[in-house]
């Protein structure tokens, strides 16, 4: 049997009245600018990718010259389109709204062009986030209108490039992995409907925070430490790629928690809400996983500013709910 596109998947979308063309083009047009980063990515050192730019973004990071570059090809690729009010970039200190001398669309997009960018110089996944939101009628797109919770979200994907390079999509209607071919640079529908397994027995969280995290995310984690002779009685597994997409991506594919909560250092938590948490928790809870800051689902949080941080905690939606009861409880 033939495989679906993405092109022939977002069209059935369509079809079924999920999507409208629209939100059909302008996933399509992030698809083809992940694949153009997926390139850049791909060539290394050979493209001029690694090292720094010489530059802090809005968080005060220093950036590298592979996030400039992805910035700069999602900005292009999304300009003039007509599909977009206005967009939001973590490169980008302010919202970025759609010049005047082009169609302005219903759609507002935010990214995260080069996620896991510590990674680049080393030949480890990276990848790229982004989610949907609808820009209301009549209305100029400013910083508030982003400010909006991760349930209203339309769409959210992110692309993984790894050894393959992977894509992963909702529009509200599952999960669906895509797999970039290389030979006919189109992505290639490949995992249906993903479900995340309800238990797990392995861990993702930077365990070099230990001695700052709060008594119940200590609490579980050496509840999983004790393994067999503990009070959970298996043994755990702990992987940790320091790149949120790989190890999201694993959590989809064989299940899995993922953390990375607040602590006495990272106060409000250190991923970003806007970009990394509500698109990450759609998908996730689209493929039957859960998604908490600790305490309230992320979906449901309402935003103050565009570059918010947040404690994240999500995958298997039994150790989820076992971490945010630890919360409730302490
Ligand atoms: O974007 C932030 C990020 O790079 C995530 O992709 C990743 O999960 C995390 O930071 C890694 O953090 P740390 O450097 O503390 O391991
Ligand atoms: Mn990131």
């Amino acid at each position: 049997m033939r495989r679906a596109s993405l092109t022939q998947f977002l069209i059935e979308r369509q079809r079924a009245g999920r999507i409208n063309a629209d939100l059909r083009l302008l996933i399509e047009t992030i698809a083809r600018a992940c694949k153009a980063i997926s390139t850049r990515v791909n060539k290394g050192s050979l493209g001029g990718g690694h090292g720094s730019a010489g530059s802090e973004n809005v968080q005060g990071e220093i950036q590298k010259n592979l996030d400039v570059m992805s910035n700069e090809i999602l900005l292009e690729a999304n300009e003039w389109g007509g599909n977009l009010a206005a967009l939001v970039s973590e490169e980008m200190e302010d919202v970025k709204p759609t010049p005047t001398h082009y169609p302005r669309g219903e759609y507002l997009l935010l990214f995260d062009p080069l996620d896991g960018s510590s990674n680049i110089d080393v030949n480890i996944s990276v990848g790229t986030i982004f989610s949907v939101l609808r820009c209301p009628k009549g209305v100029e797109p400013d910083e508030k209108v982003f400010l909006q919770p991760g349930r209203n979200q339309v769409a959210a994907g992110f692309a993984v490039y790894g050894p393959t390079t992977q894509l992963v999509i909702t529009v509200g209607d599952g999960a669906y992995g895509f797999t970039l071919d290389r030979e006919t640079f189109t992505f290639v529908l490949t995992q249906e409907r993903i479900k995340i397994p309800e238990d797990t027995a392995e861990f993702a969280i930077n365990t070099s925070n230990m001695r700052r995290w709060e008594p119940p995310v200590k609490r579980y984690i050496d509840e999983c430490l004790a393994g067999k002779d503990g009070p959970r009685g298996k043994d755990f597994n702990m992987r940790w790629v320091a790149s949120m997409v790989a190890d999201v991506y694993r959590v989809l594919s064989r299940g899995g928690i993922f953390m990375y909560p607040r602590d006495s250092k990272n106060k409000d938590g250190r991923l970003r809400l806007m970009y990394e948490a509500n698109p990450m928790a759609f998908i996730v809870e689209q493929a039957g996983g859960a998604a908490t800051d600790g305490r309230n689902r992320i979906l449901d949080i309402q935003p103050h500013k565009l570059h918010q941080r947040i404690a994240v905690v999500l995958g298997s939606k039994n150790e989820v709910d076992r971490v945010t009861s630890y919360h409730a409880n302490s």
